[in-house]
């Protein structure tokens, strides 16, 4: 399952390298997961072939593309709304073309076609090389639609085009698919059947993105730590493997040792851990390698074993601490973040009480947390009563929310006069006198810019913080450039 990148606002439209020559107006922006905003830059670089250069201004486009998410309701909402405001825009450009790509077009089918007049196209998350040949389809008059989810399809041999925005940190997907079949996700019924993509192409795609200047990917998947390739194919087919492929699979600790040695300067996160796959090898891994950042994004869901059961999440809450313990002594600076969903159906006012001593347990340094929010087709939806009242579900969501800032607040502060290594990604939204980066463990520090450039690893010492973000002044180049 995916980190959300934030559904509420408006996807940033991409804006690519432009290719000489091309003549036609793509107007592309993304919701959902950091794998949503992965797969735009692959689909912007299929139709970069067929003569499509991006634009930012949607009223100038040929094209528009909305890459959607399904995950809750609410950033469905989202999406149509979008749809609204291209309508608009479509009154002034009658010849604009408008297409759903991802979680949504693959949930809801054609009946987008249906539903939504505006739409022309309707592409799911596996069958973006069928793009050129459903865009004739539409040029032709037709509305066109490929929801075909697939086996094998990882994107591998496309090297997407990368958003321009800081040259210094991208996305490379590892895995797509789930086969968690948790009761509450919609991800396996859009994004199907877990695979895993070749590491040669892995590789190759980390090594040409050091060649142009990143300094820190994040391999991505579903559930990265399921990852294993032994030759292409589906997870679940692994069992039926020969002996040779067997003996020279590839998992996900093998993996993250591949890339760590490969660029040894570049610095490498991950995203999303799913605990019963998390094995220690990885954490043995992530300790082994400086380059590894010691951050695990470990969702949990609830911190009741009633509830982890009806969730059809395969570990308990006492497996959970001891899967925090071990991380804690491999790894004794490593930053841990959560996922939580308030208000699950029949969760009770002791199970909420034990996911707030879970998190009083853990401490986590950040959350992304949610109400419950029923998905049509899920496990959940089939078989239980959505039966805790909306204002119940927020009243613990705000309670949640509440003490993970608390904690938030004193991991932040726990860094206070410490010296953190910093990678500097941009200027800081607040000041254009300030830079602002990340710390291996995920942290955000803004400081003064002085003579610093982005893409420079510094070393920076604390002197304030606020709730999640580090303040402080860089005292000089780290060891890591
Ligand atoms: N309702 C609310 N939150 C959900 N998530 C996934 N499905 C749902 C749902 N039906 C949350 C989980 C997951 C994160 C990406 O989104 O916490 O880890
Ligand atoms: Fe990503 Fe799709 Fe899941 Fe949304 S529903 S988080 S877009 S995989």
């Amino acid at each position: 399952m995916e980190k959300i990148i934030d559904e509420n606002k408006q996807g940033d439209p991409l804006v690519l390298k432009q290719k000489e020559g091309n003549t036609k107006k793509l107007f592309i922006e993304s919701y959902g997961c950091a794998m949503n905003f992965s797969d735009s830059e692959i689909v912007a670089s299929i139709l970069q072939n067929e003569g499509f250069n991006t634009t930012k201004n949607l009223e100038d486009a040929d094209l528009v593309l909305v890459n959607t998410c399904s995950i809750r309701d609410k950033a469905e909402q989202t999406v149509r709304k979008r749809l609204e405001k291209y309508n608009a825009v479509k009154r002034t450009n009658p010849k604009m073309k408008v297409g759903v790509l991802g979680c949504m077009a693959e949930r809801l089918k054609s009946k987008f076609l249906e539903e939504e007049k505006i739409v022309d196209l309707v592409v799911g998350p596996d069958a973006y090389k069928d793009l050129p040949n459903l865009l004739a389809e539409v040029e032709d008059g037709r509305d066109a639609i490929n929801v075909v989810l697939s086996k094998d399809e990882t994107y591998g041999d496309i090297s997407p085009v990368r958003i321009n925005t800081n040259g210094v940190t991208a996305l490379v997907s590892i895995t797509r698919g789930c086969d968690n079949m948790c009761t509450f996700c919609v991800v396996p019924f859009t994004r199907g059947r877990e695979r895993s993509r070749d590491p040669q192409s892995i590789i190759e795609e980390v090594n040409d993105l050091w060649n142009k200047g990143y300094k820190e990917i994040t391999l991505l998947g579903q559930n990265v730590d399921s990852y294993l390739w032994y030759g292409g194919g589906l997870k679940k087919d692994f069992v039926k493997a020969t002996e040779m492929q067997k003996a020279t699979a590839v998992d996900f600790a093998k993996l993250l040792s591949i890339c760590a040695e490969t660029q040894p300067k570049m610095r490498i996160r991950f995203s999303t851990s799913n605990p019963q796959d998390m094995s220690l090898d990885v954490i043995k891994t992530m300790a082994k390698y400086d380059n590894i950042c010691n951050h695990i994004h470990l969702p949990v869901q609830s911190g009741s074993n009633r509830i982890l059961k009806a969730m059809n999440r395969l570990h308990t809450r006492e497996e959970y601490f001891q899967l925090i313990d071990n991380i804690r002594e491999i790894i004794p600076n490593c930053a841990i973040s959560q996922d939580i969903i308030a208000g699950f159906p029949t969760e009770t006012e002791e199970d909420h009480k034990d996911t707030l001593s879970l998190l009083e347990y853990v401490k986590y340094n950040f959350g992304y947390m949610f109400t419950y929010s029923e998905r049509p087709g899920t496990l959940a939806e089939r078989k239980l009563e959505d039966d805790v009242p909306e204002a119940t579900k927020s009243r613990r969501l705000s309670e949640i929310i509440a003490l993970q800032l608390e904690h938030s607040e004193l991991r932040t502060k726990g860094y206070l006069g410490t010296t953190v290594e910093i990678l500097i990604e941009r200027a800081s939204k607040k000041s254009s006198e300030h830079w602002s980066g990340r710390s291996a463990q995920n942290i955000v520090a803004v400081f003064p810019k002085e003579n610093y450039n982005i893409g420079d690893f510094v070393n920076v010492k604390v002197t304030d913080c606020t709730k999640a973000t580090l303040i402080g002044e860089a005292i000089g180049l780290s060891k890591s450039n």
